[in-house]
C-alpha cells in the first residue's frame, strides 16, 4: 500500500481555512480516497485536552516559548496516534494548521529563536512532514474582522495588529523559502474561487488520480 499524502492548511485568523478544507476533503473523498480531516492544536484526545490549555485564557498565560513546547507535545501526540498510521496505512490528512503554525505565530510573530523550532522539528516530526502546504493569505484587518464575527474571541486574536503582520510575514517567508512544498493561495476571494485555487494547487502538484 503506498503512503498517502498530508496536505497541510495555513494562515492567519479567520482565511476560511477550516471551510475550505472540508471541501476539498470531500472532493478527494470523491474520487475513492479515503480522507482524514484534523486540526492543530487538536486532533487525538490529548492534544485536544492540550488545545483547551493553550487557546483559553489571557493573552500572557503563557510566555512564547512555552506555548512552542506545549504546540509540540499536542503535535507529537497527534502525529503518533493520528497522522502517521493514517499516511502508512494509505489515507491522505489534511489538516488544519500544523508546523508552520509554530514557526509563523510563536516564531516569527512571537519572537522564539528559529534555532530552537527547527530542533524540535526535526527531533519530535522526524519524517512526517506535509507533501504540500496551502498558506492562506488574507490582509490582518480583513482576516481578524472576518475572526470576530465568528465569536468568542481566543487568545490569539486578542493580540495586536502588529503580531497579526509579523504572523502574515512570517508565513509569506516560508512559502518564499520552501516552494516546492507552499502554493500561497488568495484568501480575499468568494468561497468558490478559493475552493478552485485550492484544488488547482492539489492537482497540479500531488497525483490525485489513480
Ligand atoms: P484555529 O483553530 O482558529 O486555527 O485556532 C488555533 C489557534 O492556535 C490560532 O490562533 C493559531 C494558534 N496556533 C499557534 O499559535 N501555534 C501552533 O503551532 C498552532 C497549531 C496553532
Amino acid at each position: 500500500m503506498a503512503r498517502g499524502r498530508f496536505i497541510t492548511f495555513e494562515g492567519g485568523e479567520g482565511a476560511g481555512k477550516s471551510t475550505q478544507l472540508k471541501r476539498l476533503a470531500g472532493r478527494l473523498q470523491a474520487q475513492g480516497l479515503e480522507v482524514v480531516a484534523t486540526r492543530e492544536p487538536g486532533g487525538s484526545p490529548g492534544a485536544e485536552a492540550i488545545r483547551e490549555l493553550v487557546l483559553n485564557g489571557a493573552a500572557d498565560r503563557w510566555s512564547a516559548v512555552t506555548e512552542t513546547l506545549l504546540m509540540y507535545a499536542a503535535r507529537r501526540d497527534h502525529v503518533e496516534r493520528v497522522i502517521r498510521p493514517a499516511l502508512e496505512r494509505g489515507a491522505w490528512v489534511a489538516c488544519d494548521r500544523f508546523a508552520d503554525s509554530t514557526r509563523a505565530y510563536q516564531g516569527a510573530a512571537g519572537g522564539v529563536d528559529p534555532g530552537l523550532i527547527s530542533a524540535l522539528e526535526r527531533f519530535i516530526l522526524a519524517d512526517v512532514r506535509p507533501d504540500l502546504t496551502l498558506i492562506f493569505d488574507l490582509a490582518p484587518k480583513e482576516g481578524l474582522r472576518r475572526a470576530a464575527g465568528r465569536g468568542g474571541e481566543m487568545r490569539f486574536e486578542s493580540k495586536g495588529m502588529d503580531f497579526h503582520r509579523r504572523l502574515r510575514a512570517g508565513f509569506l517567508a516560508i512559502a518564499e523559502a520552501e516552494p516546492a512544498r507552499c502554493a500561497v493561495i488568495d484568501a480575499a476571494g468568494e468561497i468558490e474561487a478559493v475552493a478552485a485555487a485550492v484544488w488547482a494547487a492539489v492537482e497540479a502538484r500531488l497525483a490525485v488520480h489513480g
